[in-house]
């Protein structure tokens, strides 16, 4: 008989019941062994098709394959036990149609063992949100600054500056709300809008660049831990883990070639 304590994950219906109360805690993580160290304090991991630019220097979210997505989303759910795995469905594998977003999605999901996906896009995507959902695939929207819109946007810009933008954009909280998603983040927005559409929409609103007063926060983790080159303005660093890694590496360099590197005990086990 197995002794393992089995630990519940945390569901898209859990997520929703969350809406006004305690604040929704998550990060991206793309690695195994990232996601471990992070999913007992995080509600949900996004496996982020930012995933493109932090971790193979794409200039943007563009290029990224499908595979790729599934292969870190693999990862990320052996490494992680009790927080929700959402995975990013990549540019080009939802757009064109209903039944071409359910074919990629249900892949995703089949593979990976995720238990949700995510997709970009407001009122245009809400007949597709509500395919998916009626077809057992609870689905997370994005609105606001839609990274993989950034050829027809013109740049990584934050939206709703103007209040003459705020219509379309609130049209776009509603409708995804009304399809069925389950939560939508709002990127890069004008606080004051994130916090009328989190007022208005009867789901978790997840904020980043957003408003501390949306229903919840993501933030990209290579980023918040002080790893990423290019960081958008609007993010705090919790960490310095860049120049830790620099340090580690520099005294690990100056130890081989001053001949001080600890001798070998012949053994590859693991330190408990
Ligand atoms: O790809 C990603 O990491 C995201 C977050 C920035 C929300 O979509």
């Amino acid at each position: 008989m197995s002794i393992r304590k089995h630990v519940r994950r945390i569901t898209a219906p859990d997520i929703i019941a969350r809406k006004g109360g305690v604040p929704v805690v998550s990060l991206t993580a793309y690695h195994a062994h990232t996601a471990a160290i992070a999913d007992l304090h995080v509600d949900f991991l996004l496996v982020g098709d930012s995933l493109g630019m932090v971790m193979y220097g794409f200039e943007s979210t563009v290029p990224v394959p499908l595979d790729l997505m599934i292969m870190h989303g693999k990862a990320v759910v052996r490494g992680s036990k009790r927080a929700l795995i959402v995975v990013d469905m990549p540019f080009g594998t939802y757009e064109e149609s209903s039944p071409v977003a359910f074919r990629n999605a249900a892949r995703i999901m089949k593979e990976t063992n995720c238990g949700a996906v995510k997709l970009e896009g407001g009122a245009r995507m809400a007949e597709t949100i509500d395919y998916l959902v009626q077809r057992g695939i609870p689905v997370m929207a994005h609105i606001g600054l839609t990274p993989q819109s950034v050829n027809v946007l013109g740049g990584f810009k934050t939206q709703g500056r103007s209040v003459g933008q705020w219509t379309a954009i609130e049209k776009d909280a509603n409708a995804v709300a009304e399809a069925g998603a389950f939560a939508v983040v709002l990127e890069a927005m004008a606080a004051p809008l994130a916090e009328r559409i989190t007022a208005a929409i009867p789901i978790p609103t997840i904020g980043i660049g957003a408003s501390p007063n949306c229903d919840g926060q993501i933030l990209v983790m290579e980023d918040m831990l002080g790893l990423s080159p290019r960081v958008p303005k609007f993010v705090k660093e919790f960490g310095k883990v860049g120049n830790a890694i620099e340090r580690a590496i520099k005294s690990y360099a100056g130890e081989v070639r001053a001949r001080t590197f600890p001798a070998p005990e012949h053994t590859y086990d693991t330190k408990e």
